[in-house]
Parts: C-alpha cells; sequence; structure tokens
C-alpha cells in the first residue's frame, strides 16, 4: 500500500518541470529589461579589461530590482573577458549581510583561493595578505562583488572598504582588486571618505523598480523554465505581476509564482489559475523577508517573534523596550531556551535595525529613561509571527 502512495505521489501530474528556477538564487539565462544597465556597468569595466588597471563601481535600487542578479551575471562574463586578452581575472561575489564581519569577509575570499583554509587562526590583516599575495604571485586579478554593503558598513563602518582599496596598491604592484558595491540606498556613502564617495558617485549603476509589463515579461520568462507549457495560464501571470508592480519586486513576483503553482499541485488542478496566485498572496508579503529571517540569530528571531506577538495582541503602532523584553522572555521559555541579558538584546536589536527589520525611536516619554519604542515596517505581523514560528519550530525543535 505504501509502496502504490509512494509511486503516486512520484508519478503524480504537476505543474512545474523544474521548481529551483523559480528561487532567487537561481541565475536565469537572459535579465529581461536590464541590457541597457549592463552595458553600463561593462562600460566602466574597459580599463580593467583594457589596461589591466582597477574599478568601483557602485550598484543601487530597491528590493528585488535585479542587483544581486546583474552582477553575479557580469561577473560570469568578465572571467571570459579576461581571457581573451590572456589574463585571469576571478569574480568572488560576497552578501555582507550574511558575512557580516570583516573577518567573515576577507576569510571567504582568502578561503577561494585556499579551500582548505581552517576556519580560525588568522587575523583579518593576514587574510587579506594571503590574497594579495597569491595574487601577485599568479599574476592575477580579481573584482570583488561586496552584496548588501549598505548593512555591513552601518555595523562594521568602512574600513573593509579603505584597506580593500588599498590592499594591492601597496605592494608596490599594480592594483588588482576591482570592487563592485551594491546597495539598497545611497546613505551609506556619507560614512565614506570624500574621495571614495566620489569614485562611487560617479561610477553608479542605478536600476528602477520595475513595472507591470516588466515584471510581467520576467515571470513569462522564467516560467517558460519552471513550468511545463501552457500549465501557467496568462493571466495568472499578468495578475502576479500586477500585484508585484507596486513594489516593483521581481523576487516578490517569482515568489507569488512560485506559491501559485504549489498550490496548484496541491488542488492536482494541473494549471496554475489566477484563483491560485490570490492564494499565494495571502501567504507571501514583499516585505517579510523570508531568507533574512532565516538567517537571523536564534535570539534575534525570538525577539522578532516577541515583537510580532505583541504587536499583533496589542494592536498598537509600537512596543515600549521593557514590554517587548517580557515577551522575549516568554518567547524563550516557550522554547526552552535561556533568555539574553540587557545588553546582548541592545546588540541584537541594534543589528535588527541595520538590517531594516525593526526601528527603534525614543520613546518620548519623560519617565521612561532609555526606553524605546520598537516597530517594524509596514508589514501584517500575523504573517510575520507564523513565518518566525514556522523557523524556530524548525530550529529548536530539531
Ligand atoms: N531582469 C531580470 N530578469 C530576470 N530575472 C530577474 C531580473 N531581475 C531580477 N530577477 C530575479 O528576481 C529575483 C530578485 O533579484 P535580485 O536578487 O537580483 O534582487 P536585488 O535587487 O539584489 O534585491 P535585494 O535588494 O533584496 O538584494 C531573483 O530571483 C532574480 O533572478
Ligand atoms: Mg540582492
Amino acid at each position: 500500500m505504501y509502496g502504490e502512495m509512494l509511486e503516486e505521489e512520484i508519478l503524480r501530474e504537476s505543474v512545474f518541470v523544474d521548481q529551483s528556477k523559480l528561487l532567487p538564487d537561481y541565475v536565469p539565462e537572459r535579465l529581461v529589461h536590464r541590457d541597457e544597465e549592463f552595458r553600463k556597468l561593462s562600460g566602466f569595466f574597459r580599463p580593467v579589461l583594457e589596461n589591466r588597471s582597477s574599478q568601483r563601481v557602485l550598484i543601487t535600487g530597491p528590493v528585488g530590482v535585479g542587483k544581486t542578479v546583474l552582477a553575479k551575471k557580469f561577473g560570469q562574463q568578465l572571467l571570459p573577458a579576461a581571457k581573451r586578452r590572456n589574463f585571469r581575472m576571478d569574480y568572488i561575489h560576497v552578501n555582507c549581510r550574511k558575512h557580516r564581519t570583516p573577518f567573515m569577509v576577507l576569510h571567504r575570499i582568502a578561503s577561494y583561493y585556499n579551500p582548505r583554509l581552517p576556519p580560525r587562526g588568522f587575523s583579518p590583516e593576514e587574510l587579506l595578505d594571503m590574497t594579495v599575495r597569491w595574487l601577485n604571485g599568479h599574476d592575477a586579478y580579481l573584482t570583488l562583488t561586496l552584496d548588501e554593503l549598505d548593512f555591513f558598513v552601518q555595523q562594521n563602518g568602512p574600513d573593509l572598504l579603505y584597506s580593500l582599496s588599498r590592499a594591492t596598491e601597496e605592494s608596490g604592484a599594480p592594483n588588482r582588486l576591482s570592487i563592485i558595491a551594491i546597495s539598497r540606498s545611497d546613505r551609506f556613502l556619507n560614512v565614506l571618505d570624500p574621495a571614495t564617495q566620489s569614485t562611487f558617485m560617479h561610477n553608479r549603476v542605478r536600476l528602477d523598480k520595475y513595472s507591470a509589463r516588466q515584471l510581467s515579461d520576467i515571470l513569462a520568462q522564467r516560467a517558460k523554465e519552471a513550468f511545463k507549457p501552457d500549465a501557467v495560464e496568462e493571466d495568472t501571470i499578468s495578475l502576479i505581476a500586477d500585484i508585484a508592480s507596486r513594489w516593483g519586486d521581481a523576487r516578490f513576483a517569482l515568489e507569488l509564482l512560485l506559491r501559485a503553482g504549489m498550490f496548484a499541485d496541491e488542488e492536482r488542478a494541473g494549471k496554475v489559475t489566477p484563483e491560485h496566485a490570490r492564494r499565494a498572496k495571502a501567504e507571501v508579503h514583499p516585505e517579510v523577508r523570508r531568507e533574512v529571517l532565516s538567517e537571523l540569530r536564534l535570539h534575534e528571531q525570538l525577539l522578532m517573534l516577541a515583537l510580532a506577538r505583541r504587536l499583533r495582541i496589542t494592536g498598537g503602532a509600537y512596543v515600549l523596550t521593557g514590554e517587548l523584553e517580557n515577551a522575549y522572555r516568554v518567547a524563550c521559555e516557550e522554547y526552552g531556551e535561556k533568555h539574553r541579558g540587557h545588553t546582548q538584546i541592545w546588540q541584537y536589536l541594534g543589528r535588527m535595525e541595520g538590517l531594516g527589520l525593526i526601528d527603534v525611536r525614543p520613546s518620548g516619554r519623560p519617565h521612561h529613561g532609555r526606553s524605546k519604542r520598537i516597530s517594524v515596517p509596514d508589514v501584517p505581523v500575523g504573517m510575520l509571527e507564523k513565518e518566525l514560528e514556522k523557523l524556530l519550530k524548525k530550529k529548536v525543535k530539531g
């Protein structure tokens, strides 16, 4: 009986041929509506390819507009382009939200050249030095993308950026390291020195939100790769494009399409209809960023859960820190975790603010001392709560 059930599930008709083509990390063959931006980026790298000099470029734009995928696509082309000109150029893409300290970034780079590098035992300076020596020794060049750099700089300051810029210059050899910085806004530029600031301002590729038409083209292209022919109705694509166009966010649009497809399979519908898209919309929100939430540390997730719960229960716009701490302790107890102390909680909150997950403001009440008001940006807290409960269940109860 179970054998049959297994076979039935495996052989069951699905609307998908390959779901993974809809996941956020997948780099599609073609970028739709980004040719101009690709050309602009290429133009900035002309001196790098022609004269083996170095370059610094900034890519900015709001959430889900293709900053990461543009840089990766460009990186893929860079290697063969350098090869055609008889030199070696590597491309490394580092997400600075995940690799959140200078050590982690530099370790990631150094271990690209030395995969057996032990996880500990080197200072950031040594790691950088190792990389520079490797590049010099092999007469190689490197283009490094520092993705989501705004969060990183907010937390760590700009020193990493400076030491990377200086790194290969000081050794007297040509500067072998080019940098592509990616950020949501250009606010982080304010903390940089005027020279670096002005380089980035001049060498900048700005991506705008996608329109409904553009989103529809992106969805159609991806649907071709992910679904069986004709499995997605045209109306479904235009509905999703319309929904997502309010944010101009392609990641959100693709996630809606994926969910809609999963609903279609659940119902064994054989086709993805607008109704599936509507159901998907009730479950996905562009500002409930799954990958960001899932990469938080355990106690940051617990704090976030406590915050979402308080906001839902009180129906208010914000929660005071004392109140949040209590709710956090309750959450810790529920998940069998020992709660952290005051100072640590403040550190977590600072980081979560840096990630754009929460908003922290003075309480505005004279008797509340250091107390602050904490709120979340415009997201449905119920959805946030559910998402965190899912994550925590996986993490804590294994
Ligand atoms: N022009 C495009 N053509 C095809 N797919 C695209 C395009 N732009 C974005 N996408 C897809 O949309 C999703 C989001 O894009 P990406 O991750 O590059 O956004 P981002 O600007 O880096 O967002 P964030 O600020 O959140 O990091 C990815 O799955 C990406 O492949
Ligand atoms: Mg990105």
